[in-house]
């Protein structure tokens, strides 16, 4: 027996589990992959500060085998680390263990875009081909394929090119895929310029059908900022690795310098509590020397101290004007309105909810409305009934707000409905990342945004119902006057016409 044990790589792993990262069926496959290298493309480009210019083209190369090409205009990846970044999985630049550093992007764990390369492998046997150029650099190309049972990248066909390109990263994947025009790849795209509307997107469809998302913005959103841990969201672990790794030579400075929102008023709190010296803690003591034991009661202190929230730096929300732009720059609108929340907090980790609001009388009235769920501006398109989102707006009494909603249903109504969640961390229910967590303080602010919209949608619906009911009025009125005014006309003697057009004068008033 003892002999049979071995180590796992993490992609023999995956190779096994594809369904965890999103590959379950052909269809979602595809998505997965698309959506995986447009993330990164997105993230690129935002994070070093350039106006995003996506092209993502999908070809049917023979029966279920399909082309994804994504090419970016980011900063792209200097030649020592694509082998790593695109063949190895875990590995990547975004994530971070809960209580370091962290800002928000739509990549959290360095797995995305390796897993989509070694599910194009594991389905068509082909590497993928990249090719990235650095300002001032080669423009290098290479075929790469994973070792799974070593999880490690091997590199093929490397090549310097000559082009004229300034920067950017161009992924060629191929893979088994299954394509279907509604709820798949192209809506997964327009529902990102959606939300992106500072993002100028080229999709070329498997019929080779070009779709251009113009850029509606020159603003790109606010770049997030890396926040320090807030020690309320602390936990015992990461709290002993902080006091092993601190630069700070003092507990004190430890907690001035490796938290937000700790002054110097509430690191004496912690410091002082009665748990704290109980366990025989100094604040000029060195932060190495501290003991497991001795942790435990600085977490209790820390637990316990009375804070601000943590910053809200780190976040960067689309922003009610963007969420309003993004909408109706896709969609024709009637009314539309967005609300963004201030920021908000679980387990100390902070988040922010917007929501959008797109009534138009060209969508289906009897149908349930269209709702499109965002994480870090990403929608998603699967497991909507196991979604907080979901929850929060099925939860929502929309008969209040005019709109039919069936027991436990989505509201039936002429509307599109764009929720986003802004996170750190965003609690995703699987590495899928198709659906977030029910934490409470999510579902509450969610319903709070709803609300909020769902108010201005009554005023606005009451006010079209009540120049509806008037119009009505006016109607009936102008179709009677004809026939009262010929009856007066005979009973008073008076000029049919003269009558006539005293009638029309008293409607008219009414109109005013
Ligand atoms: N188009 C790109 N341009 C520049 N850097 C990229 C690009 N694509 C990927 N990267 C780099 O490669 C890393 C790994 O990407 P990958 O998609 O595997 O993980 P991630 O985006 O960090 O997280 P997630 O697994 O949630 O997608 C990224 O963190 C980023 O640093
Ligand atoms: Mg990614």
């Amino acid at each position: 027996m003892a002999n049979k044990y071995r180590e796992v790589a993490v992609s023999e792993f995956f190779e096994k589990n594809k369904h965890l990262l999103g590959f379950d069926n052909p269809t979602k496959a595809l998505l997965t992959v698309v959506k995986e290298a447009v993330d990164n493309g997105l993230d690129a480009t935002e994070e070093a500060g350039i106006l995003p210019d996506i092209y993502v083209r999908v070809k049917n190369i023979r029966n279920d085998i399909y082309e994804l090409t994504m090419e970016d205009n980011g900063p792209g990846i200097e030649k020592k680390y694509v082998k790593e970044v695109f063949g190895r999985l875990l590995y990547g630049s975004k994530f971070k263990s809960l209580g370091e550093e962290g800002i928000q992007s739509r990549g959290q764990q360095g797995i995305g875009i390796s897993a989509s390369i070694l599910y194009g492998q594991l389905t068509t046997g082909e590497p993928a081909k990249i090719e990235s150029k650095v300002k001032n650099k080669v423009h290098y190309s290479c075929d790469l394929h994973i070792d799974t049972s070593k999880n490690v990248p091997v590199i093929e066909n490397e090549k310097n090119l000559e082009t004229a390109k300034e920067q950017g990263t161009k992924i060629v994947i191929k893979l088994k895929g299954s394509y279907r025009k509604s709820k798949g790849v192209e809506d997964y795209i327009k529902y990102t310029s959606v939300t992106n509307p500072h993002a100028h997107i080229v999709y070329v469809d498997p019929e080779n059908k070009k779709h251009t998302y113009k850029r509606v913005t020159q603003k790109l959103p606010k770049l997030p900022k890396s926040i320090a841990p807030h020690p309320h969201g602390t936990e015992l672990g990461t709290l002993i690795k902080m006091l092993s790794r601190t630069k700070s030579k003092t507990l004190y400075n430890f907690f001035r310098n490796d938290f937000s929102k700790v002054g110097d008023t509430v690191a004496r709190d912690i410091l002082f509590s009665f748990q704290v010296r109980k366990a025989g803690l100094k604040q000029t003591m060195k932060p190495t020397e501290v003991t497991k034991q001795q942790a435990e009661s600085l977490l209790t202190a820390m637990q316990t101290a009375k804070l601000q929230r943590p910053p809200t730096e780190c976040l960067s929300p689309i922003g009610e004007e963007n969420l309003i732009k993004g909408l109706s720059k896709e969609y024709k609108a009637d009314f539309v309105t967005a609300c963004t929340r201030s920021v908000s907090v679980y387990r100390a980790i902070p988040f922010q909810v917007e929501v959008g609001l797109l009534y138009s009388s060209e969508l289906p009235e009897e149908q349930s409305i269209d709702l499109i769920r965002y994480a870090n501006k990403v929608p998603m398109m699967y497991q909507q009934s196991e979604c907080a989102i979901h929850k929060a707006v099925v939860g929502t009494q929309w008969r209040r707000y005019g709109l039919n909603q069936p027991k436990g249903s989505l509201p039936i109504g002429p509307a599109i409905l764009t929720v986003h969640i802004a996170s750190v961390w965003v609690p995703f229910i699987s590495e899928g990342k198709q659906a977030i967590a029910s934490y409470p303080e999510i579902v509450k602010e969610m319903k709070l945004a709803l609300s909020d919209v769902g108010r201005r949608l009554y005023r606005y619906v009451s006010a079209q119902r009540k120049k509806y009911a008037e119009e009505k009025r006016i109607k009936i009125f102008t179709k009677y006057g004809v026939e009262v005014a010929t009856a007066l006309s005979e009973l008073t003697n008076e000029n049919e016409e003269k009558i006539n057009s005293w009638i029309t004068k008293i409607i008219d008033k009414q109109r005013l």
